[in-house]
């Protein structure tokens, strides 16, 4: 979860002789973070409870901007896997009231016994851990778009990244990448009918979810950006493009396809229907899960992925499954691209849109780029955050470098 928001104010002890916070410091604030995180939720003694110590095994930290004396920093954290005997979170610093990003980090930690080896995380530091995952991305905004209120989460600032997930997901799929783009704003709706976004009975199709889409960056005073999307999100930014080609400044497609479904596939969406609305979310949840993930994904994300599915609104599930049954073919639209900066990311284990069929997305569209990730599934950019962020960030350098603050 996006933990409770830790603020420590910088003060001059704690800076170099230019006056920068210096990295010891920024150190020592990142673990207090920490400890008030556990303070603020199950006590800070919870590992001496359990008998285990957690051990920084590694971590990594990227400086975005400096901190001054009496500036105020605001940390927060989430929880971005659990193994066996072995967690990472991410952290992430940021000035207030600006919200510049100052500092992430990504941090993995051992359980260890008293002699030093590595034990498995007990069950108690476990069911902490396990709820710090499942509500990863908190929207802080609910837009009022077409009559319906979506949630939002608007994170950074500079040009903007819109993020459209898949089904039947929401924007926690995108957990890693909002707020991780320094020089960008993030944006992570969830659609309608899904997530935290409002769920009516009616009204589903791409077109619908596109002119959500741009009703939302009206909303919000946003001209263009850079289109990211995953699987039905990858639907959604074909419709986006037939409706609104010129707010998108660059393309990414993850884990998706252009073709309509086949005569065999929208009998499937029927049959989906019909189970939905017997057996509800969970039921869908257990059909999807076995197909989506990397055979190499932890349990702990099969377990998020799970919750995720199984938690949307029937009326959503029915309505996406309508919209995706009767989507256009947008094969036509790809040789259109020509001069939209464009990147094809696939999972090399994707069985929902395999990497071959991501070739040909890839070729079809003039210029675009193909980036495979190992050990990834369909859904990538949670699979695989690291990877699909480096590919991510490396597509963005193509929009000139993020503005820097000094
Ligand atoms: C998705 O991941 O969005 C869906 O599985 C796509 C589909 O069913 O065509």
């Amino acid at each position: 979860m996006t933990q409770t928001p830790v603020v420590f104010t910088v003060f001059p002890g704690d800076c170099d002789t230019f006056g920068h916070l210096n990295q010891a410091a920024f150190l020592s604030y990142f673990e207090r973070a920490r400890w008030a995180m556990l303070a603020d939720g199950p006590g800070m003694d919870l590992f001496e409870r359990e008998g285990v110590w957690p051990a920084v095994r590694k971590a990594a930290i990227e400086y975005h901007a400096p901190a001054y004396p009496g500036h105020s920093l605001r940390f927060q954290q989430v929880v971005t896997r659990l193994g066996r005997t072995s967690f990472s979170m991410r952290q992430v610093a940021r000035r207030t009231p600006d919200e510049t990003l100052v500092a992430t980090a990504e941090s993995v930690f051992v359980c260890v016994d008293r002699s030093g080896a590595a034990v498995p995380v007990p069950a108690g530091v476990r069911a902490f851990l396990l709820t710090s995952l499942s509500t990863a991305v908190t929207p802080q905004r609910r837009v009022e778009v077409n009559g319906v209120e979506l949630a939002l989460v608007d994170e950074g600032s500079g040009p903007a990244v819109l993020f459209v997930h898949g089904y039947p997901l929401d924007g926690t799929l995108w957990r890693h990448q909002a707020g991780a783009l320094p020089g960008w704003r993030t944006l992570v709706p969830d659609l309608r009918g899904l997530g935290r976004s409002e769920a009516p009975d009616l009204g589903y199709s791409m077109a619908t979810y596109a002119d959500d889409l741009a009703g939302l960056l009206d909303a919000i005073g946003v001209d263009d950006v850079v289109l990211v999307a995953l699987s039905m999100g990858g639907y959604v930014a074909f419709e986006f493009l037939r409706r609104h080609r010129p707010r998108v400044r660059g393309l990414v497609l993850a884990d998706t396809r252009a073709q309509a479904d086949s005569a065999e596939g929208r009998r499937a969406r029927e049959l989906a229907m019909a189970d939905a609305r017997e057996g509800g979310a969970p039921l869908i949840a257990d059909q999807m899960l076995p197909r989506l993930l990397a055979q190499s994904a932890p349990d702990s994300m099969r377990e998020e992925v799970r919750g995720m599915m199984g938690s949307a609104p029937v009326p959503g599930i029915l309505g996406a499954l309508a919209a995706m049954r009767d989507r256009p073919d947008s094969t036509e639209l790809l040789p259109t691209l020509a001069g939209l900066p464009t990147l094809v990311v696939v999972g090399a284990e994707d069985a929902l849109t395999p990497p071959a069929d991501a070739r040909a997305l890839a070729k079809a569209i003039p210029g675009a780029r193909l980036a495979e990730i190992p050990d990834a599934g369909h859904l990538s950019p949670l699979e695989q955050p690291e990877a699909f962020n480096r590919h991510l960030r490396e597509f963005l350098g193509r929009f000139g470098a993020p503005p820097t603050d000094g």
